[in-house]
């Protein structure tokens, strides 16, 4: 943990220490109705603020993110709120800069606080297979997305891991997530790999296989885009073979990592002599590979979310296998 981290906690236990003296109404009282002492304990929880309950629940750093983000007294209106924080280990998991970032930079700290917020209470059960939702922050959307993952189900948001669900609040819910959020730009998954330069080469495919107008739309698509340095030692991709290879790269749905499993097939949009081609996921001991008849290729980079989608890359190009 950094230093400036340590102190962050301590200042947040202080805080949160005094929070918690909550006055003992009608403890001494002199009736001994069942029904008092049950309107008591509810009167306790339901005055639990958000920010109350980041603290119980040792999301110590965000809620600290909020009190620098100058938005604490945004949590003691009367509207509800969802937020989705991500856990102390997960910001202490930031790159040292973005770090530095929230802790000098209030309107990175806002930005960042607002893109882990929704207006209105959305408890886990009211999250949607591909549900997206606005955020506070203007424009910025994020997708949730429902996967059974070794019979367990599980909840992700752009990819992140919803932990600890229906945290809940007076004023809302929290949802504990595995990782920081990143408010990217939103833009669409062929913006996305024609605006990576380390992409282009796969974006020029895209374009002379006229997939371009596809991709545009609304999805959502998995694509598992190779990387110029990959398509180089594939060899020139060639007008007449962009569409196929681009079709074998992409997957409908929104295939986060943490909503697939070793051996896991997926049906990518080639489709030949009438019969859909698949690639095979590899995820194991920390390699997330994905398998072609072919060729394995590593990604390199996981889980980028689109706003149609989630953009993966890879170092091999996978050759579509012709015949079966
Ligand atoms: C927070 O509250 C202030 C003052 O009420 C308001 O102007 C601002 O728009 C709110 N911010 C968000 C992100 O809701
Ligand atoms: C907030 O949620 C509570 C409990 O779910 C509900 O009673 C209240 O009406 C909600 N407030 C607003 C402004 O939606
Ligand atoms: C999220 O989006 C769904 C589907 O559009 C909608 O029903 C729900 O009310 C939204 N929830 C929030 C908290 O914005
Ligand atoms: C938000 O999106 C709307 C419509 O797409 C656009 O007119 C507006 O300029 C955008 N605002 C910001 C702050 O990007
Ligand atoms: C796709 O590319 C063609 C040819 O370059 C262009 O005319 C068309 O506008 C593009 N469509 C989108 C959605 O970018």
């Amino acid at each position: 943990m950094k230093p400036s981290w340590i102190l962050l906690a301590v200042f947040v236990q202080v805080l949160s220490s005094v929070a918690s003296v909550i006055p003992q109404v009608l403890v001494n009282s002199d009736t001994d109705h069942v029904n008092a002492v049950v309107f008591t304990q509810d009167r306790k929880a339901s005055k639990k603020t958000l920010i109350d309950v980041l603290k119980e629940n040792k999301l110590l750093d965000m809620a600290d993110l909020i009190y620098r983000a100058g938005l604490t007294k945004n949590f003691t209106s009367t509207d509800n709120f969802t937020v989705l924080a991500p856990s102390d280990l997960a910001l202490d998991n930031l790159p040292y800069v973005i770090r530095e970032k929230l802790l000098t930079n209030t309107k990175f700290a806002k930005t960042f606080v607002e893109y882990h917020v929704l207006k209105g209470s959305a408890p886990s059960t009211s999250l949607q297979q591909d549900q997206v939702n606005a955020t506070l922050l203007q424009n910025r959307t994020v997708r949730f997305n429902r996967y059974t993952v070794d019979k367990k189900s599980e909840i992700t948001v752009n990819g992140a891991v919803l932990d600890k669900v229906d945290l809940q609040a007076s004023d809302g819910v929290v949802h504990a997530l595995d990782k920081a959020l990143w408010p990217q730009a939103q833009y669409d998954i062929l913006d996305a790999i024609s605006t990576t330069k380390s992409l282009s080469t796969f974006a020029k495919a895209i374009k002379d296989g006229g997939m371009n107008g596809t991709l545009a739309g609304h999805g959502p698509f998995t694509i598992f885009a190779p990387t110029n340095e990959a398509c180089k030692k594939h060899g020139v991709i060639t007008t007449e073979d962009a569409k196929e290879i681009v079709l074998y790269h992409s997957v409908g749905g929104t295939q986060y990592s943490a909503g697939l499993h070793d051996k896991e097939e997926l049906t990518t949009m080639l489709k030949l002599h009438l019969l859909t081609r698949k690639l095979e996921i590899r995820l194991k001991d920390g390699q997330f590979s994905v398998k072609g008849r072919k060729d394995t290729a590593k990604v390199t980079v996981a889980d980028i979310p689109v706003n149609n989608g989630v953009l993966h890359i890879i170092d091999t190009v996978l050759r579509p296998p012709l015949l079966y």
